[in-house]
C-alpha cells in the first residue's frame, strides 16, 4: 500500500470516529417521586436535580407513583394534595413537557396490571429482605400486604417503557437491582421481551442526611420538622434550619463522612446548590469556622429554592398543570398498554383471537 493511500485511509477513520462520536444515543429514563408529603431537599439533590439534565438529550418519563403511596395509611384529602403539588413541583423544578412525559401512576391502568403479574415471578424472601419494607414495617402491628409487594410494582413503572436508566438517590439501588433480576426472570422465563436498565446515581447529593441526625437519612416523612429542608420552606426557615444543623466542636470545613457527618453533609448540600466541588469548599473555608460557612450553605439553598417556589405558586392552582398531566397520562398510556400486551402474550395470558372461517 502506498503512503498516500495509507494516509487516506486514517484520515477517513479518523473522520468517521469523530462523526460516530457526535451521533447523540437517545435513552429512556423513567424515574419516580411519591406524593406522600412535602418533598425535602434531599429528593430534589438526589433526584429532580438530575431528572431536569437529563431531559436535554433523552427520552424521559416522570411519574408521580401514587399507588406507591397507598402502601402506607394516607389521609384522601391530602394524599389528592401531595400529588398536585408533586406535579407543580416536577415542573417548577424544571421538568419541560415538550421534553418529557409527566404523568400521575393512577391514571394509566398498565402499572398495576404489569405490578401483579411482576408479583407472579417475585419470591417472597427477596422481598422481605428489602431495606425499604424492613424499615416500613419495623415495630408496626398492621402491615399492608402491599408494602411488601411494592418493588414487582416499581419494576412495572419502570419496564413498561423500555426504560435504559433510572435516576435516582442512594436508597433506590437495591430495589433498582431487583427490578434488574426480575426483567431478567421474565426474559429468560418467558420472552425476551424487558430492557434490563441501568441505575444513574449522582456523585454529590445521592443520599442527604437529616440535618438533626447526619447518620440518617433526610426524610419526608420525619417527626423532626427542623430534620429536613421541605422544598416549600421560606428563606428564614431554611437560614434557621441549617444554622441549627448538627455539626461538631471541631471547627474545621473538611470532608470525613466518619467523623465528621454533619459538616459533611453540609458541604454535600453546598457543593450540590452551587456545582463548586467539595475540596474547592474546604480550601475556601479553611480558617472560617462553621458560622460563615452554615451562612452561605444557606443562601446556596435559598438561591436553588427560591426561584422555583414562585414558579410553583403560579402553576398549583392552573389550569395548565391539569392539561400538562391529562396529556402525559395519554402519551404513558400509549407506550405502557404497547408493553402490556406483549408482556400478556409472552405468560399467555388472555386469549388469540379465532379468525372467522370463510
Ligand atoms: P421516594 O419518593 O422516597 O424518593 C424520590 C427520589 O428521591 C430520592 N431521595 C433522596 N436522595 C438523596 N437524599 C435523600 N435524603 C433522599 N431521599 C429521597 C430517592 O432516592 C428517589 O430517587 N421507590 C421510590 C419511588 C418509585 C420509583 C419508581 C423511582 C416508584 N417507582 C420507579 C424510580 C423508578 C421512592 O420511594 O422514592
Amino acid at each position: 500500500m502506498s503512503f498516500f493511500c495509507a494516509q487516506f485511509m486514517l484520515a477517513t477513520s479518523l473522520i468517521n470516529a469523530a462523526d460516530y462520536e457526535e451521533v447523540i444515543i437517545l435513552k429512556t429514563i423513567f424515574s419516580g417521586i411519591q406524593p406522600s408529603g412535602t418533598l425535602t431537599l434531599g429528593n430534589y439533590l438526589g433526584a429532580m436535580k438530575q431528572f431536569v439534565d437529563l431531559q436535554e438529550e433523552n427520552h424521559c418519563y416522570f411519574c408521580i407513583v401514587d399507588e406507591h403511596a397507598i402502601t402506607v395509611p394516607q389521609d384522601r384529602l391530602k394524599l389528592r394534595e401531595n400529588i398536585r403539588s408533586l406535579a407543580a413541583l416536577y415542573l417548577a423544578s424544571g421538568i419541560d413537557p415538550e421534553k418529557s412525559t409527566l404523568f400521575i401512576q393512577s391514571e394509566v391502568a398498565a402499572h398495576t396490571q404489569l405490578g401483579w403479574m411482576l408479583q407472579s415471578i417475585s419470591y417472597i424472601g427477596e422481598l422481605e429482605r428489602m431495606t425499604q419494607f424492613k424499615d416500613k414495617s419495623a415495630g408496626k402491628d398492621a402491615v399492608s400486604s402491599s408494602l411488601l409487594t411494592y418493588p414487582p410494582l416499581m419494576a412495572a413503572d419502570i419496564l413498561l417503557y423500555k426504560t435504559d436508566l433510572v435516576p435516582v438517590g442512594d436508597d433506590q439501588k437495591q430495589h433498582l437491582e431487583l427490578t434488574r433480576n426480575l426483567a431478567q426472570r421474565f426474559n429468560n422465563k418467558f420472552n425476551d421481551i424487558f430492557t434490563v436498565p441501568e441505575v444513574s446515581i449522582p456523585k454529590t447529593g445521592a443520599r442527604i442526611m437529616s440535618l438533626q441526625d447526619p447518620t440518617k437519612k433526610m426524610s419526608k416523612s420525619d417527626s423532626n420538622q427542623k430534620a429536613s429542608i421541605f422544598m416549600l420552606d421560606d428563606e428564614k426557615k431554611i437560614e434557621k434550619k441549617i444554622k441549627s444543623a448538627v455539626t461538631d466542636s471541631e471547627g474545621i470545613v473538611k470532608f470525613d463522612k466518619e467523623n465528621k457527618p454533619g459538616v459533611s453533609n453540609l458541604l454535600a448540600i453546598y457543593a450540590s446548590c452551587t456545582g463548586s466541588s467539595i475540596a474547592e469548599l474546604e480550601s475556601k473555608y479553611r480558617d472560617k469556622g462553621y458560622g460563615q460557612f452554615k451562612q452561605d450553605t444557606a443562601e446556596a439553598v435559598i438561591s436553588v429554592l427560591k426561584p422555583l417556589q414562585a414558579r410553583y405558586y403560579e402553576l398549583i392552582d392552573s389550569q395548565e398543570l391539569d392539561d400538562i398531566l391529562d396529556n402525559g397520562a395519554d402519551k404513558a398510556e400509549q407506550a405502557a398498554n404497547k408493553m402490556l400486551a406483549k408482556a400478556k402474550k409472552a405468560m399467555g395470558l388472555g386469549r388469540v383471537k379465532k379468525k372467522p372461517k370463510k
